[in-house]
């Protein structure tokens, strides 16, 4: 193995083990080409985009970019089998799966020649999606903006856990925004990390500019997980999220808060701005956020604080 180089940066070509989540309303062309202008693995997110937008943002991304990318599936939502076909058909060769079965399309992918990530939030999956044969495993911990877990395993724990469990290269997610939490969740096993809220506070992410002025807002104790009986979610307590909680308290009605939901909450937070109404999907290091900073310098402070963090005190 070249110096500098390790089982992440092989695996997709890069220079950094560094990727950039997928994230909804956030992670379009302009965020993913500017990761993977910087040396890392950037991902267009799939998951809030119609079939012709993403196929539309893929051939943007090639333009920006001569570096290697991907694209994140979340298997959430629908058109799956034509974002697939998408994917081949543009000749994306790097897809990171998420939020459902990893044997539903590694093998597809795999036989034409695209490595396929997928992401999971416990020991138990990662050992599936050994067995489905993935490239890599992205272990998420319970701090995680987003969609996650049920079992709130927080990534200190989670990592070494997987690590002890599967030999494939792992990527560790949750938590990560400073070059020092990149070090530890290395120290701890991962080949390389995958950071969401960190890149959700920059120019080139897509969202709302009131959404990223809030992110450099929020203290500790201001997101909480909740709907585990349909998809666990980090998010804001906002009055959208006091509200579910009111439904909550008032009998679990699962159908209201079905119908409370929907892509249409998270667009209206984070792509059309609204603080109040809108769901507002960020992790707890978002109190570590002080600053929308350009990709470049979010990538150089990491590489930075990565290399001077050490404290030899034994
Ligand atoms: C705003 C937002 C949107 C997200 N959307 C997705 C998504 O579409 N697909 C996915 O697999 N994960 C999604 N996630 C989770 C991220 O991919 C990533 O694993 C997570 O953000 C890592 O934790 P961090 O936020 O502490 O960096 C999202 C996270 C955030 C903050």
């Amino acid at each position: 193995m070249q110096q500098g180089q390790n089982r992440i940066t092989q695996l997709f070509n890069i220079q950094y083990p560094i990727v950039q989540a997928g994230m909804i309303w956030h992670s379009g062309w302009r965020l993913a080409s500017a990761v993977s202008n910087c040396g890392g693995l950037g991902l267009i997110g799939a998951g809030s985009m119609y079939p012709d937008v993403l196929r539309e943002n893929i051939r943007k991304c090639k333009q920006a970019t001569d570096k290697p990318f991907g694209v994140n599936v979340p298997m959430l939502y629908p058109n799956l089998d034509e974002v697939i076909q998408i994917i081949l058909e543009e000749g994306v060769n790097i897809v990171f799966t998420s939020a459902g079965n990893p044997k539903t399309y590694t093998e597809t992918l795999q036989k034409e020649g695209v490595k396929v990530a997928h992401v999971v939030s416990s020991t138990k999956f990662a050992i599936k999606c050994e067995e489905a044969g993935v490239d890599a495993v992205v272990a998420e911990g319970f701090e995680a903006g987003g969609h996650n877990g049920r079992d709130e395993t927080t990534t200190f724990c989670l990592i070494p856990n997987v690590k002890k469990h599967i030999s494939k290269p792992l990527i560790a997610a949750g938590g990560i925004a400073l070059g020092s939490q990149m070090k530890a969740a290395m120290i701890l096993g991962a080949d390389g990390v995958q950071i969401g809220s960190r890149f959700a506070a920059t120019p080139e992410a897509s969202a709302h500019d009131n959404w990223k002025k809030k992110i450099t807002e929020l203290q500790e104790g201001d997101t909480h997980l909740t709907l585990k009986e349909l998809a666990p979610v980090r998010m804001v307590k906002n009055k959208f999220f006091h509200d579910l909680e009111d439904i909550y308290n008032t009998g679990r009605n699962k159908d209201l808060l079905i119908a409370s939901l929907g892509r249409a909450r998270a667009k209206k937070g984070m792509f059309e701005g609204d603080m109040e109404e809108g769901e507002l999907e960020i992790g707890q290091v978002s109190a570590l956020i002080d600053d929308v900073l350009p990709v470049e310098k979010v990538f150089n402070n990491l590489l930075e604080e990565f290399r001077n963090t050490g404290n030899p005190i034994l």
